[in-house]
């Protein structure tokens, strides 16, 4: 499918976002793993939460809908012998690689082409040294075939090359089922929603700096008991971060998204554009599931371009592309540094971002590490493609809603990954002519 998008638009409106994804996938993998209930409300609908659902049901949980959400049933016994299919996503394939290898149930997880593409060393190398039985592909991508090990699991400590939520989450994961305790040390502070939803279902969560441990088997060698939560998810900030942008850049705009997720872990962007003087408010701030919450406005206002990198990139990783494109409208050089990890995202982010980009006109330079930016650019409508990757899809109909003329944006459908409901989102805040979906081939 494609989009066309018809430029020189302001956004306008106030929306209610999908339940975060990070939080979601989480929720139902422990509620698979819980003793008690977990009731999960305000689940979002995209294709890669789906992938999670569907992974643990053929492991044999069960889910069934209760008002605005599900109950997770975990299984009355695990299946093995399943292929495990995560389709486009990293998430579902790494914590899911955590689970399983400590449960050391024989079962392979696969996926489609991009996901086929991505590193899983990063996550078979140390589950290996807890004793599990990993193995990936030759080049360490997928299929990874898990096996029952040959000996009990021991507790590890690692220390992390790359900040990585996923690949601290699958250790800690598979570190619930070792003997003694588990410890990942990252290099700097990725999201940490696994650590606060295993804490809040009662796991003795230790943290240290950078340093995260989580305790090994109880004396009579059970696992420690996952207690079930009921949690409401609050609005994803990575999906916020497009309706952001679009609001800061676009003259004559005003937006305002309620309940949304402000984990500091993740709050990189708020902090980014806020650097760039964009007029983002927050209000009404709570909390919700254990994390932070809070409404966020944004009204267009002048910006100026940022230099990013060190710590700050972890807690903006998923936003860079959306970032790239709100300095299309800033003055001055954005430099984006020290984000080699965007290479091995759904798609290489660094080099999709920067050739589509500047396909509509932007002043854009690809280094290893990142991009550099000289705003302010004039985007002029063009032909764009989002590589099958949905960050992709959707800032680039924030770029091309801030071009002159229309732009065609091919592989539109990837947004549904994490936002079925973008397009008319987009279509509700600037106009229904500001967007027409379109076979690929009409
Ligand atoms: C995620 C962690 C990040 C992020 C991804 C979601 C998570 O990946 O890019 O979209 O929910 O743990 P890495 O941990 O690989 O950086």
């Amino acid at each position: 499918m494609r989009a066309v998008v018809r430029g020189a638009r302001g956004v306008n409106g106030e929306l209610s976002l999908p339940g975060d994804k990070s939080l979601a996938h989480r929720a139902l993998l422990f509620g698979a793993l819980a003793d008690g209930e977990m009731r999960v409300r305000g689940l979002p609908p995209g294709g890669d939460v789906a992938s999670t659902r569907s992974c643990l049901e053929t492991l044999g949980a069960r889910f069934e809908d209760i008002p605005g959400g599900v109950r997770v049933l975990p299984p009355e016994s695990w299946r093995t012998g399943e292929t495990l299919d995560c389709g486009n996503s990293g998430t579902t394939t790494r914590l899911l690689a955590g689970v399983l290898a400590g449960l050391g149930l024989a079962t392979t997880l696969d996926g489609d082409a991009s996901l086929r593409r991505r590193p899983m060393r990063r996550v078979a190398d140390p589950l290996r040294l807890l004793g599990a039985s990993v193995t990936t592909r030759e080049d360490g991508c997928l299929p990874l075939i898990i096996a029952p090990p040959r000996d009990r699991l021991d507790g590890i400590r690692v220390e992390l090359a790359v900040a990585s939520a996923q690949v601290k989450s699958a250790i800690l994961l598979a570190g619930l089922f070792a003997t003694g305790p588990t410890t990942v040390v990252e290099p700097a502070l990725s999201r940490d929603h696994t650590e606060r939803m295993l804490a809040a279902m009662g796991v003795d969560v230790q943290r240290d700096g950078l340093a995260v441990t989580v305790p090994g088997r109880r004396d009579d060698g059970a696992a420690p008991r996952l207690h079930g939560l009921t949690l409401d998810l609050p609005g994803d900030i990575s999906t916020a971060a497009f309706y952001l942008a679009a609001g800061a850049m676009r003259p004559g705009s005003s937006v305002i998204l309620r309940g949304v997720g402000i984990n500091p872990s993740r709050t990189g962007i708020l902090d980014a554009l806020h650097g760039m003087g964009a007029a983002v408010k927050l209000a009404n701030e709570r909390t919700a599931a254990g994390e932070p919450v809070a409404d966020l406005a944004t009204e267009s206002s002048p910006m100026r371009g940022i230099s990013i990198g060190g710590d700050l990139v972890p807690r903006l990783i998923d936003e860079l592309p959306i970032l790239a494109v709100a300095a299309t409208a800033a003055d001055g050089a954005t430099e984006v540094r020290d984000a080699a990890e965007l290479r091995h995202k759904e798609s290489d982010r660094i080099a999709t971002t920067v050739t589509q980009l500047a396909r509509l006109g932007a002043d854009i330079h690809e280094r290893p590490d990142g991009f550099t930016i000289h705003g302010p650019c004039r985007l002029r409508g063009a032909e764009v493609d989002a590589g099958g990757d949905h960050r992709l899809a959707m800032a680039l109909a924030v770029a091309a809603l801030s071009a002159e003329g229309e732009t065609v944006i091919s592989g539109a459908e990837a947004a549904s990954v994490s936002h079925p409901d973008f397009w008319s989102d987009v279509a509700r805040l600037a106009g229904p002519d500001a967007v027409r979906l379109e076979e690929e081939n009409a």
